[in-house]
């Protein structure tokens, strides 16, 4: 138990840990590859659009309900009715099961940093990492001590920990995110980067691509699963929440368009195409670097861009565990976040292995690690992101005066809310499952 709940020092701090829980691996690695293999600038737009009109909504809602009730995402349902509480549980569940596939690739980054501070290159990155991330106990080892370098800031606390974190972290990604933009804009390749990214090619533009974007946009957002309301509970009261949803957005997309303008230029220049899926970070990308004059300067700070984005975002997975388990088995915040670790340590270890050992071990044919990425994705996060709409919309009287405020505005957002986004949470639910 915590004596009082904790709340952040400042807003600024407050806008910095959402931006840091939002800003990840969704960013730098996935959306630049979604946006190459979705064709680059509609899918762009496309994005932009769902991400002002429809996310803002669940966005705000959580924050809402984060700054109303103050409490964790178990006790916040719980507390609007006890019939809801399974809602909050749900959320537990999915970003308890996140981290075990996303702190893999974590392991996988701390990999990467270890060999280009050694500046030790292998030849063909496309058969070093398929041998690596194949292999049974340094890939596991990797996952777990990314584990435990994330479960330590929750372990210390709201202020001593998380807040620390991100206000160390985030300035550090922003500025390795913009000498990296900054040096691939002087490459040969920059004009046809920029082009694919800006100018739209409406042949690709099709449901399968609206609804690809739209749960890149809850994803990256980090909404659905108690984070956001979590992170929300510990602000201040006079944190008006449109404008902190809207600056969250703002940075989230500024971040992940810098990212598209920091790989694109590089795939370019060096002929790779640019819907090269999830092997741009790990095998294409070191590949070009290792081709540059200091290769190992611009591999180790690519790598520690990806690890800081990473790590800010797996603080948020873990604190929102951690409180639900603080408030409701009314344990210290030491045991929640040991409790927490261990869980997630159990999960990755099978998700690691599923890229070797366990690789023909598959379920709805999916191995373990696509599976956790799957259904927490396309399922998990639609699904309680529908919920919460739906309860926040229907079941908490004048909830939307509360959080959006009574004109206009207010209004538009009401009906969003209530009709609107539940709808089109419906149709991506149908077509991901
Ligand atoms: N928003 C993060 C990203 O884009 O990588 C992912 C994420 C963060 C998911 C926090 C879930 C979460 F609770």
């Amino acid at each position: 138990m915590e004596d009082k709940r904790p709340e952040w020092s400042s807003h600024l701090s407050f806008i910095i840990a959402t931006v840091g829980s939002a800003v990840g691996l969704g960013n730098i690695w996935r959306f630049p590859y979604i946006m190459g293999k979705n064709g680059g600038a509609v899918f762009l737009f496309t994005y932009l659009l769902i991400i002002a009109l429809i996310c803002i909504i669940p966005l705000c809602c959580e924050l809402g309900l984060g700054k109303l009730y103050k409490q964790d995402a178990v006790k916040t349902f719980c507390s609007i009715s006890p019939k809801y509480k399974w809602v909050g549980w749900l959320c537990i569940l999915t970003v308890t099961l996140i981290p075990c596939f996303y702190f893999v690739v974590g392991g996988w980054i701390l990999n990467y940093i270890w060999i280009f501070l050694k500046n030790q290159l292998p030849q063909n990155f496309a058969i070093y990492f398929s041998s690596f991330s194949s292999q049974t106990f340094m890939p596991c080892f990797l996952t777990i001590l990314f584990l435990i370098m994330t479960a330590i800031f929750p372990y210390r606390g709201v202020n001593k920990g998380i807040e620390k974190a991100n206000n160390l972290m985030m300035p550090l990604f922003a500025l390795i995110l913009t000498i990296l933009a900054i040096f691939a804009l002087t490459l040969p390749g920059a004009k046809s980067g920029l082009l694919f990214m800006f100018k739209p090619d409406f042949s690709h533009f099709d449901k399968t691509m609206i609804l690809t974007a739209l749960g890149q946009a809850l994803f990256t957002l980090s909404i659905g699963m108690g984070t956001i309301l979590t992170y929300g509970s510990y602000m201040k009261d006079d944190t008006n929440i449109v404008k902190s949803a809207y600056t969250l957005i703002i940075c989230d997309t500024i971040i992940a368009i810098t990212a598209g303008i920091m790989i694109f230029p590089i795939v370019f220049s060096f002929g790779v195409e640019p819907s090269a899926g999830a092997s741009l970070a790990f095998i294409s990308m070191p590949q070009m670097f290792s081709q540059l004059p200091c290769s190992a300067f611009f591999g180790l700070i690519f790598f520690a861009l990806l690890f800081f984005a990473s790590i800010t975002s797996g603080i948020s997975m873990m604190e929102t565990s951690v409180a639900a388990f603080i408030d409701n088995f009314k344990i210290s915040r030491k045991k929640a976040a040991i409790i927490t670790t261990a869980i997630i340590a159990v999960i990755s270890i099978p998700a690691s292995l599923s890229f070797g050992v366990l690789s023909d071990f598959k379920i709805f044919d999916k191995t373990i690690f696509d599976l956790l990425d799957y259904t927490t994705s396309n399922i998990f996060l639609p699904f309680n992101t529908l919920i919460i709409c739906l309860i926040a919309g229907w079941s908490i009287p004048y909830f939307w005066k509360k959080v959006f405020g009574e004109g206009f505005l207010g209004g538009v957002f009401n009906i969003l809310l209530k009709f609107a986004v539940p709808v089109i949470l419906i149709c991506v639910l149908v077509t991901g499952v």
